[in-house]
């Protein structure tokens, strides 16, 4: 049988074709460039988060509307949207039941540092969907991972984390670090950090249980912090045993395990955890588990509850550094009850699911089509299109396949088709109201996109 010859996309053409989809998106969206500029009158980069810079057209697109698994821009342009706010709005844009509770808040309240009548019925369904019986809420993930972190110090008496190389766990200092020349080093982007993170976080590669072992084996370690898979360095599967081994070092050596589902929530109901039988100590989501308003929470056993209360006795009175005023807010204790109850459901999961099914092939056929050494990673509803034959099994190998250029001119290019990916990388979510029309319009998108390039 005759095989089909691998091929690359030049860095001639690349710019060549970047140049005309950037005439194309200007010609296409005048009133983006206009707000834009407006913006930029009083917000850094003329943008709310600077982050929002991140995308790759000349300006980002202003929002006039999102629902369900499309989006509106101020040009009047409609979009189908696989970015789904970086998975905050994982679930849909606007949800109705999301909606509905947010237009009854006017009597209930919005926030009161009181507990609400939907907490008994928030927990028991959190216990229920993820299988750890005790919750604290947090209003971001980040804060939440912050928050575990401190408390598995506070618990173990140990100063030092483990986190992997490429992880991204929101803006918590101590996991910004990376692996450079094997030694752990603060991510070299940071702004503003004045510690030394290395002094109480380790950095190992991902899916190297002796290397794991090897930095529990000091006694230092208060916890591991890790996702299931990493999402944000491309995507990298955990190796068949890995995770079970982890956790078994972890138990070893009394260091707590803190699962990260924030982006892994995309794999099943219940997450990853729950999918593939793992008990970590700790488990934290955030980003779309209200449905999208500002929520996070992290649920632990029973035991590490009785280790909370007992550090917390032990602690003088006062300020615990954990918790932020409108963190369980009657505002995202009735988001989390709406969200719980009728958006993140398993029916959801299945529509999401089934719809990624056909992505995923897709993709694998456009690829194979163009005899691209290119490979899809999925977790459930979360796919990563990346540049290389085979998946990557560390961030190092996931950061050796990326190509800057081609997928800035990738993302623009689909954009200016009516496709929106997340600006980070090559990552595609769908959702449960994600219909298989915009699949077949993202793939027909690719393709074209992929000939532009002489791919
Ligand atoms: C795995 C993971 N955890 C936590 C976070 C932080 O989320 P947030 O920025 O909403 O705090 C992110 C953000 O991308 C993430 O990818």
């Amino acid at each position: 049988m005759k095989s089909t010859p691998v091929k690359t996309c030049s860095p001639g053409r690349i710019e060549e074709v970047w140049r005309r989809e950037v005439a194309r998106f200007n010609e296409l969206h005048p009133e983006s460039l206009r707000q834009h500029r407006l913006a930029g009158q009083h917000f850094l980069f003329g943008v709310p988060l600077h982050w929002m810079q991140d995308w790759p057209s000349p300006s980002p697109l202003f929002l006039r509307e999102a629902q369900g698994s499309r989006i509106t821009c101020v040009d009047g342009l409609e979009y189908d949207d696989f970015c789904l706010g970086d998975t905050g709005a994982m679930f849909g844009h606007t949800p109705a039941p999301l909606a509905n509770m947010l237009a009854g808040t006017s009597k209930t309240g919005l926030t009161a540092m009181l507990p609400s009548v939907s907490t008994a019925s928030v927990g028991e369904r959190l216990a229920c969907m993820f299988g750890l019986p005790f919750w604290q809420l947090a209003t971001t993930a980040s804060d939440a991972n912050r928050f575990v972190i401190r408390w598995a110090r506070a618990m173990t008496r140990r100063s030092k984390i483990l986190v992997f190389d490429g992880c991204y766990h929101g803006t918590v200092d101590d996991t910004l670090v990376d692996l450079v020349d094997g030694k752990t080093t603060a991510r070299a982007s940071l702004l503003g950090q004045v510690y030394d993170l290395t002094q109480h976080s380790v950095s190992v590669p991902f899916n190297d249980i002796a290397a794991v072992k090897a930095a529990l084996a000091t006694g230092e370690i208060a916890c591991v912090l890790t996702e299931p898979a990493l999402t944000n360095c491309g995507m990298v599967l955990p190796q068949p045993g890995f995770l079970e081994a982890l956790s078994a070092a972890c138990k070893e050596h009394g260091t707590l395990l803190a699962l990260d589902e924030t982006h892994t929530l995309s794999t099943a109901w219940g997450g990853y955890a729950k999918a593939y039988g793992l008990s970590p100590d700790f488990l934290i989501v955030g980003k779309a588990i209200a449905g999208g308003v500002p929520c996070a929470v992290y649920g632990f056993t029973s035991a590490a509850a009785q280790r909370m209360r007992d550090a917390k006795q032990a602690a003088a009175p006062g300020h615990s550094g954990i918790g932020t005023t409108l963190a369980g807010s009657q505002l995202a204790m009735q988001a989390l009850a709406a969200s719980l109850e009728q958006i993140i459901t398993p029916v959801a999961y299945e529509q999401a699911i089934g719809v990624a099914n056909g992505l995923a092939q897709g993709l694998e056929e456009l690829i194979h089509g163009h005899g691209l050494p290119w490979s899809v990673t999925r977790l459930g509803a979360r796919l990563e299109l990346q540049f290389c034959a085979t998946a990557p099994t560390t961030a190092a190998q996931a950061a050796a396949a990326e190509n800057d250029a081609l997928t800035a001119v990738l993302h623009l290019g689909l954009l200016n088709r009516g496709t929106l990916l997340t600006p980070f990388h090559n990552m595609m979510l769908a959702g449960p109201a994600t219909g298989h029309g915009q699949v077949a319009r993202l793939l027909a998108n690719l393709a074209e996109m992929l000939t532009e390039l002489g791919a």
